[in-house]
């Protein structure tokens, strides 16, 4: 099996996620949160959220119904849809890119007569059952919603985007007119996949996390970049190249200060909740395969088994002015006695795709067979587990009272009496627990309790008031033990 169909088992056994609607034979492109993924899911966007609130970012929630008229201005009515193919005999539905794929086509078709020609031109066959397939058709990827209000059509929105968009005048003015300004949405967006796959990373029902950085268009400017850490760039014009964000900007590889500063953040941010330096790349759209509202467009991919996968795509766009056009209402914002028209910098965060990711890049097996989440504490469902090496001679009593206690500070404490040491042990590694508090017979008579560390397996003696005092993730006795383990 490889990471990804692991990790799919341990999932659904232990509770992270799992298809929806199964007891009714399953519907495809929705997944459900269970009780472990909610915790790891939210803690994702914790991290997301913090990261741009410490930027100095703005938040706003917004419907996710939104009027047929914005999504015409935005071009998503006209241009958000897939070339896409049906099987004339098993009717299998793919995108017309994953068949040409498969036929060994990295050609970019824009329309259903170019398509037309090539499918009857080439032989080009259905990836499932092999027959040849020779017409294309548009398969829009927004979902409309069929009752009508009087205004007109609404559609549940492919991106929580346009909302921030049709609101910049208004949160400008709570910014007190400043420019840049960065406003962050989280919330689902809906896209009608025609072929969903593969579990979190292509649902018809997504979370998202979009940020929306207004800038001055001829500056493009953020925040003075730092050098950072080295980060792996596919440029579309040149090879791969390794250099800090900065270098990056300089040397020209990156167009402008905010798209560099963006990219840098978004690195550390994916670092930060687990996944691995190494599987991190930034590869830059080519001019075919950008979206119609973006000029400029680099992902975050990770490395998941043996293929790169966008996780966060980070756009240059500029909706305002057709906002502006389409309502009469001014976007614009003074700038040194000049109207602006701000341009976006937009790094989009799919939460799904990070949450998966993050699993895959954080799981492992030890020799013994064992498989263990190798999470970062700030993304881990439960920072510890309070486990009773026997349910004798009051330990078990004790244990129970020094979770209580722990528990005012730090909800996320696990309690476990049930089975072996050493199974009990192997359930925390599992799903990520960075520390197992054992109570023993010295725990009666010193007050002391064990911490055993996730990934070194390694153990210290601590005090039961420490515990009390100070909690888990703040303690000094376990920061010392962890970092005495570097
Ligand atoms: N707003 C980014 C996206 O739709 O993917």
């Amino acid at each position: 099996m490889n990471v990804y169909e692991q990790v799919i088992e341990l999932a659904k056994r232990r509770g992270f996620f799992w298809p929806s609607y199964s007891i009714y034979g399953g519907e495809s492109g929705f997944y459900d949160y269970g009780p472990l993924g909610v915790m790891l899911k939210d803690n994702v966007i914790k991290a997301w959220k913090e990261a741009y609130i410490a930027e100095g970012g703005i938040m706003i929630d917004t419907p996710v119904i939104v009027p047929e008229s914005v999504f015409r201005t935005s071009g998503h009515i006209e241009k958000f849809s897939d070339l896409a193919t049906e099987c004339p005999k098993c009717h299998n539905r793919e995108k017309l890119e994953t068949v040409m794929k498969a036929a060994g086509s990295d050609l970019v078709l824009k329309s259903e007569d170019e398509a037309d020609k090539f499918l009857q031109d080439n032989t080009v066959k259905c990836v499932k059952c092999g027959t040849r397939i020779t017409k294309a058709f548009e398969s829009k990827q927004m979902f409309k919603i069929p009752e009508q209000v009087s205004s007109g059509n609404l559609y549940l929105r492919p991106e929580t985007a346009q909302g921030i968009f049709v609101n910049f005048k208004l949160l400008n003015t709570v910014f007190r007119g400043k420019l840049p300004m960065a406003v962050a949405q989280l919330g689902k967006g809906f896209r009608n996949e025609i072929s969903p796959r593969q579990s979190l990373l292509r649902m018809k029902e997504l979370n998202m996390g979009e940020v929306e950085v207004f800038v001055i268009p001829e500056k493009k400017f953020w925040k003075d970049l730092s050098p950072g850490e080295q980060i792996k760039f596919a440029p579309k014009n040149g090879p791969e190249v390794v250099s800090d964000v900065k270098n990056a900007f300089e040397k020209g590889i990156i167009s402008s200060n905010a798209m560099a500063y963006f990219i840098n953040k978004t690195y550390n941010i994916l670092k930060s909740i687990g996944l691995h330096h190494g599987n991190i790349r930034f590869r830059q759209q080519h001019d075919d395969e950008l979206a119609h509202y973006s000029v400029d467009s680099w992902d975050a991919e990770a490395l998941l088994d043996d293929s790169w996968v966008e996780v966060v795509g980070i756009a240059d766009r500029n909706d305002l002015k057709k906002h502006q056009d389409a309502t009469g209402e001014s976007m614009s914002v003074k700038v040194d006695d000049r109207d602006v028209i701000p341009s976006i910098i937009e790094p989009a965060y799919g939460i799904d795709r990070m949450a998966l990711s993050l699993l895959m890049h954080s799981f492992y097996t030890r020799e013994n067979g064992f498989k263990v989440l190798r999470l970062p504490e700030r993304v881990a469902p439960y920072h510890a587990a309070i486990l009773p090496l026997v349910n004798k001679d009051g330990l078990d009593g004790l244990a129970r009272e020094l979770h209580e206690k722990i528990l005012e500070l730090d909800p996320y404490v696990y309690f476990d009496q049930s089975g072996s040491i050493g199974k009990r042990y192997a359930r925390q590694d599992e799903i990520g627990t960075p520390y197992c508090i054992t109570l023993d017979q010295d725990t009666i008579k010193e007050k002391t309790v064990t911490v055993r560390e996730r990934d070194t397996t390694k153990q210290a003696r601590i005090s039961m008031d420490s515990l009390v005092e100070h909690g888990i993730l703040t303690n000094p006795d376990i920061r010392k033990f962890r970092e005495s383990l570097q």
